[in-house]
């Protein structure tokens, strides 16, 4: 059950952050209140992480399970050792490297983290953000920040703060409108409690990147397939997780024919078509003609376009988005990742 709120939302510049508004932000934080903020990745839907009532109400308005645990968001390096029992030479490596920036690593927790926020798992996943609003509210807040993403469980994160309001609108306390985020795609979460270190979900950060600072890492439990919440290590490794309403059909050199049986049915189609493929689209005419989103060719680029065009697609009210799958390769894990858990029908059971 989540408590009705009137959702309070300010504007505030991406580089150079108002501090009176901050000061607003940061104050609903230290009462227990809910804030929604930009950070280089998507928007996250924050709550001060060592108040488990207010970290208990971001399950409440997202409808998160209860057993997903929250990363904690924190304004340095020091500041994350606080939350860690142990500091490994790797973290200080990584957070050397990588922080600020769209890297999770996942840590042995001390008390002080309530279990509410790792889902009573003994661990806790751990990020200092790059985006200058996420890293001014901490610093204003002086408190850690537990956040998920700001969307309702199982629905596509928002990197707009448009797309945060359509889920949370009502559900939360404030929101900070910096513009569309950056990257596109949540971090790398790494997990730093095994060895070699594993990785639990693909992102921003590549494995090429982490391996080049640590060395070897294990792929992780990404590449299977999950369909209930059971003893996951990481419940975001969900293969529905990041899902439109409409259904996602992925086409690869194997299934390209798919795309005319498609064009043919009588459903209402979106396609992300990718430089160079598809072209015979353009021609098709007729009742039937798909709304096109053509995609970027640059891994990046693609990334910060994605979740932006299936919310696009979703609000046109297609009845299924069809994608062209980008090349393989170590730069397009992550957006590969996110295509197959959105096209996938397995867990949408789960809540
Ligand atoms: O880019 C991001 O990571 C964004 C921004 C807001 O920071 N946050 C985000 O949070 O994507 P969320 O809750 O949507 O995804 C967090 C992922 C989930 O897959 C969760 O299971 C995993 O991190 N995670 C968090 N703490 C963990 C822990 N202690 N052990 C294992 N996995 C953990
Ligand atoms: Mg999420």
């Amino acid at each position: 059950m989540f408590n009705p709120r009137k959702t309070t939302l300010r504007r505030i510049a991406a580089d150079k952050p108002d501090a009176a508004v901050i000061a607003e932000a940061a104050a609903v934080l230290r009462r227990g209140g809910l804030v929604a903020f930009p950070t280089e990745t998507v928007y996250g839907l924050g709550a001060n992480a060592l108040d488990a009532a207010a970290v208990q109400s971001i399950f409440a308005a997202k409808g998160r399970p209860a057993n997903n645990p929250i990363i904690v968001h924190v304004a340095d390096a020091a500041a994350a050792r606080k939350l860690a029992a142990n500091w490994p030479e790797r973290a200080s490596l990584l957070a050397e490297r990588f922080w600020p920036g769209p890297l999770t690593l996942v840590l042995s927790k001390r008390a002080e983290v309530p279990d509410i926020v790792t889902a009573g798992s003994p661990t806790v996943g751990l990020r200092v953000p790059a985006h200058p609003v996420a890293l001014a509210l901490l610093r204003a807040a002086e408190i850690p920040i537990a956040a998920p993403s700001a969307n309702r469980s199982m629905r596509i994160s928002p990197t707009t703060a448009d797309h945060v309001l359509r889920g949370l609108d009502g559900r939360i306390d404030f929101l900070l409108n910096a513009g569309p985020t950056s990257g596109g795609l949540e971090s790398t979460v790494l997990d730093l409690t095994t060895d070699p270190p594993q990785l639990l979900r693909p992102g921003l950060v590549s494995v090429e990147q982490l391996e080049a600072v640590v060395g070897p890492i294990a792929a992780g439990e990404h590449a299977v397939s999950k369909s209930s919440t059971e003893s996951l290590r990481s419940p975001g490794l969900l293969e529905r997780h990041y899902a439109p309403r409409a259904k996602v059909v992925c086409l690869s050199a194997e299934n390209r024919g798919v795309a005319q049986e498609l064009l043919q049915s009588n459903q209402r189609l979106g396609w992300l078509r990718l430089a160079g493929t598809n072209p015979e689209l353009q021609l098709s005419t007729g009742s039937n003609r798909p709304i096109i989103i053509d995609m970027p060719a640059d891994a990046a680029a693609y990334s910060a376009r994605l979740y932006a065009a299936l919310h696009e697609l979703d609000d046109a009210g297609v009845d299924q988005i069809v994608v062209d799958l980008p090349p393989s390769g170590d730069a397009w894990l992550a957006v590969h990742d996110r295509l197959r858990r959105a096209a996938s029908d397995e867990g949408q059971k789960v809540k």
